[in-house]
C-alpha cells in the first residue's frame, strides 16, 4: 500500500460516512508510525507543534525550519498516508519566490502536500505554490494565524453574510486549484453548506458532521494537552494519567530499589574476576 496522493484524496468527494477521509495531527516517528498504523488517510504536521509541542500561546512563533524538523520526523515513519506539512505564518505572506521556496522546503523535508490558512487574500500565494507543482489544502473560517486579528479563538460565520463571504473563498480557493479544504470553527450549518458547494473534499474541525472527512489535534484525541479540550474534541484516552502514573511508579521503583531487578541487569562474565 503506498500512500494516497492529492489526486486521489481530490476524488474522495464523500458519499457516505465509510468514505469519510481521516485526519489527525502528528509531530514525530511515532506520532506518524501510530497514525499510518491506524489507518488515517492523511497527517497533517500542523503548526499546532507551536502550541502542543512547544507550549506556546499561539502558532505564531513557528518557523518554516521547524515545520522542515517535525514533518522530516514524521515523514521517517513512512506511513502509508499523505503527509500535509503546514506552512507556517508569514512563510507565505511574503513575494512569490520566497512562497514557493518555503512550501518547497516542506515539501523536501518529505510531506506531500502543503496547507495554508486564508481566503481570497492568499490566492496569490495559492497559485505560485501550484505553478511549482506542489499540491495545497486550503484552511478557512477560525484560522489560528489570524487569532491576534480576530481577537481570540472565536468561532466563525456565524451570521448569513458572514457566512455567504465564507463560501466565496471556499469557491475562490477551489478555482484556484486546491484539492481539499480545512473547515475550521463554523456552525455546522456553515460547513454543511459549504460542503455541499464543493466540488473538493471538506475536511472538518469543528465544523460539524457533514464535512467530508474530520481532523483532530494528536494531543487533544489522546488526553495529552495542558488545558481543558475545546467541545468539539472527542477525547478518546487520558494519556496524561496513563504517563503520569507510569512515571510516578518509575520514581517509586528506583527509590523503593525494586529498579533495576535481576533480570534487568548484566550478568558479570564468570571470566572477571580472572587474573
Ligand atoms: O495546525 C493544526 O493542527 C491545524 C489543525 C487545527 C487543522 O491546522
Amino acid at each position: 500500500m503506498t500512500a494516497p496522493s492529492a489526486p486521489q484524496l481530490r476524488a474522495r468527494k464523500r458519499r457516505n460516512a465509510k468514505d469519510a477521509i481521516v485526519m489527525v495531527t502528528a509531530y514525530d516517528e511515532p506520532g506518524g508510525r501510530l497514525a499510518g498504523a491506524a489507518g488515517v488517510d492523511m497527517i497533517l504536521v500542523g503548526d499546532s507543534v507551536g502550541n502542543v509541542v512547544m507550549g506556546h500561546e499561539t502558532t505564531m512563533r513557528v518557523t518554516v525550519s521547524d515545520m522542515e524538523h517535525h514533518v522530516r520526523a514524521v515523514a521517517s515513519a513512512r506511513p502509508n498516508a499523505h503527509i500535509v506539512g503546514d506552512m507556517p505564518w508569514l512563510s507565505y505572506h511574503v513575494d512569490r519566490a520566497d512562497t514557493v521556496r518555503n512550501a518547497a522546503a516542506i515539501i523536501r523535508a518529505g510531506a506531500h502536500s502543503v496547507k495554508l490558512e486564508g481566503g481570497a487574500n492568499r490566492l496569490e500565494a495559492v497559485r505560485a505554490i501550484l505553478d511549482a507543482e506542489i499540491p495545497v489544502v486550503g484552511h478557512i473560517g477560525l484560522t489560528p494565524q489570524s487569532v491576534l486579528a480576530f481577537g481570540g479563538f472565536k468561532v466563525q460565520a456565524k451570521t448569513k453574510s458572514a457566512a455567504e463571504q465564507l463560501l466565496d473563498e471556499a469557491l475562490a480557493l477551489q478555482a484556484a486549484g486546491i484539492f481539499a479544504v480545512v473547515i475550521e470553527g463554523v456552525p455546522s450549518e456553515v460547513g454543511s453548506m459549504i460542503t455541499r458547494a464543493l466540488d473538493i473534499p471538506t475536511i472538518g474541525i469543528g465544523a460539524g458532521p457533514d464535512t467530508d472527512g474530520q481532523v483532530l489535534v494528536w494531543h487533544d484525541l489522546l488526553g495529552l494537552g495542558n488545558r481543558a479540550p475545546a467541545k468539539f474534541v472527542r477525547q478518546y484516552v487520558d494519556l496524561n494519567a496513563v504517563i503520569s502514573g507510569a512515571l510516578s511508579q518509575y520514581v517509586a521503583d528506583v527509590r523503593g530499589a525494586s529498579f533495576p531487578a535481576e533480570h534487568e541487569t548484566y550478568p558479570t562474565p564468570a571470566t572477571f574476576h580472572e587474573a
